[in-house]
């Protein structure tokens, strides 16, 4: 099947290279119960909730859970600095968005609504992931990806409140970030104290997605 990540002209954390990478090794998973940690303006969620509908023929569900505008005061965390002032560099974008939407692209309505096609099939919670994973039912979660908070202890306690929910089941967790690209240290540093901890196996894909096989 030929499908091809699209922006949606809006802000997007993965580009259409690696979001068709992340695309590649969901449709290896082919997972029916999708989790992602770090929504921001919804691009990869609609892209996977687009690509799972297909393959799964409607039968999906997809959790995102962000702070969508939330401060938690952590001087570590590394925000996209697009979220205090929705920048665009798109003068046009700008026009639309900012001075004709008035739309907040980062916000749990503007994402709803973006969503919308997927209303049944979606839940979406405001809030830091911290908090949030530890009060969520992901038990049936067959596939995470990590990108949210990009700090230490982030990162560590996402991959904890998910891996501690899915461990004897199959599935698979995707952290954004590793290495290479980026170079945020802090995450790569998270990824391989859990991973030592916990004996996994860990699959680096292209320098960036560090992939944890369950
Ligand atoms: C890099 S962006 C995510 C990009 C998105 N996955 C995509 O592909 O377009 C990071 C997002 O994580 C959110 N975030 C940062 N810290 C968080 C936390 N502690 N809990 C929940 N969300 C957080 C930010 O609000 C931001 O929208």
């Amino acid at each position: 099947m030929d499908f091809k990540f699209k922006k949606y002209w809006r802000k997007t954390g993965l580009n259409p290279k690696w979001g068709n990478v992340l695309i590649e090794i969901v449709k290896q998973k082919k997972p029916k119960h999708f989790l992602e940690i770090g929504v921001f303006c919804g691009v990869t969620s609609r892209n996977i909730c687009e690509f799972l509908n297909l393959v799964q023929n409607g039968d999906f569900t997809y959790t995102g859970v962000d702070l969508f505008g939330d401060d938690i005061g952590d001087d570590d965390e590394m925000k996209p600095s697009y979220i205090a002032n929705q920048k665009f560099s798109n003068p046009l974008k700008h026009i639309y968005y900012n001075l004709y939407l008035k739309e907040n692209l980062n916000s749990l309505k503007s994402v709803k609504k973006f969503l919308k096609k997927f209303d049944n099939k979606i839940s979406l919670h405001k809030g830091d992931s911290n908090k949030v994973l530890k009060n969520l039912d992901i038990k049936k979660i067959d596939f995470a990806f990590i990108d949210g908070g990009h700090s230490y202890q982030t990162t560590f306690n996402d991959l904890k409140n998910i891996y501690e929910n899915i461990k004897g089941k199959k599935g698979t967790i995707v952290c954004d970030d590793y290495q290479d690209v980026s170079y945020i240290t802090d995450v790569k540093k998270a990824i391989d104290d859990y991973v030592k901890k916990e004996s996994l196996s860990l699959r680096i894909i292209e320098g960036k997605f560090a992939v944890i096989d369950i």
